[in-house]
């Protein structure tokens, strides 16, 4: 549904509820309509990229990503935005002829479960479809979430040695508990 269209972008509705008015016996919900977009990242969202990604690194539950290498990596990322807020973003990293991460997905977390994060999923898989990647794959812990997205659960020996470049940033090293997910697209 999203694929092919990624070139210009994507946006679904997020009614959220903001008053509640009694009127006699009936009740009215007064909704505020605002619209999630998903878009390639641009240079004024290096910040909100950085401490969205920092805010869950702080809890080890992705590797952090400095400013330089975000400002350095900017065309690789895409992010959600909502009512003019970054709220989500995602990287596609190209590895190789065949092979593409997806890496850095962060949804704010009082934003999250409203589906910004499958949008970010989809977007990068429609991106790597576009350049005729046959796999995707991610690092992560929350595998049953990309489960949910199509991707399936693999041996991590069975990825290249080009995808380790990562792990010597990483403080967890040889302790790693990430698991390694991919989707075939061909
Ligand atoms: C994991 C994360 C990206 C999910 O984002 P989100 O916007 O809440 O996800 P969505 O609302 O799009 O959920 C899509 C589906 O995945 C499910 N899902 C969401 N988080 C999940 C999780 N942690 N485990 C299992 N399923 C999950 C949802 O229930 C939903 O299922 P449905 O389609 O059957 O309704 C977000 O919680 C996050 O940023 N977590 C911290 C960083 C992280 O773990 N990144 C992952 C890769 S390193």
């Amino acid at each position: 549904m999203i694929s092919n269209r990624f070139s210009s972008f994507f946006s679904f509705f997020d009614y959220t509820p903001t008053q509640w008015f009694d009127i006699g016996k009936s009740r009215l919900i007064d909704y505020t309509l605002l619209i999630m977009i998903v878009r390639k990242a641009k240079i004024d969202d290096v910040k909100a990229i950085n401490a969205l990604i920092n805010s869950y690194a702080e809890h080890d539950k992705m590797l952090f990503r400095s400013i330089a290498d975000i400002y350095e990596n900017l065309q690789t990322f895409s992010v959600v935005e909502l009512d003019g807020k970054i709220i989500g973003c995602c990287a596609l990293q190209i590895i190789w002829e065949d092979l593409a991460e997806i890496k850095s997905l962060a949804v704010d977390k009082p934003h999250t479960g409203k589906g910004a994060g499958k949008i970010l999923i989809e977007a990068a898989v429609a991106q790597a479809e576009q350049i005729n990647l046959p796999k995707v794959f991610a690092l992560t812990l929350t595998p049953d979430f990309f489960e949910k997205a199509g991707f399936e659960i693999v041996e991590k020996d069975t990825l290249p040695m080009k995808v380790w470049t990562d792990c010597a940033k990483c403080p967890k090293q040889k302790n790693c508990d990430e698991i390694a997910v991919t989707k075939d697209l061909k």
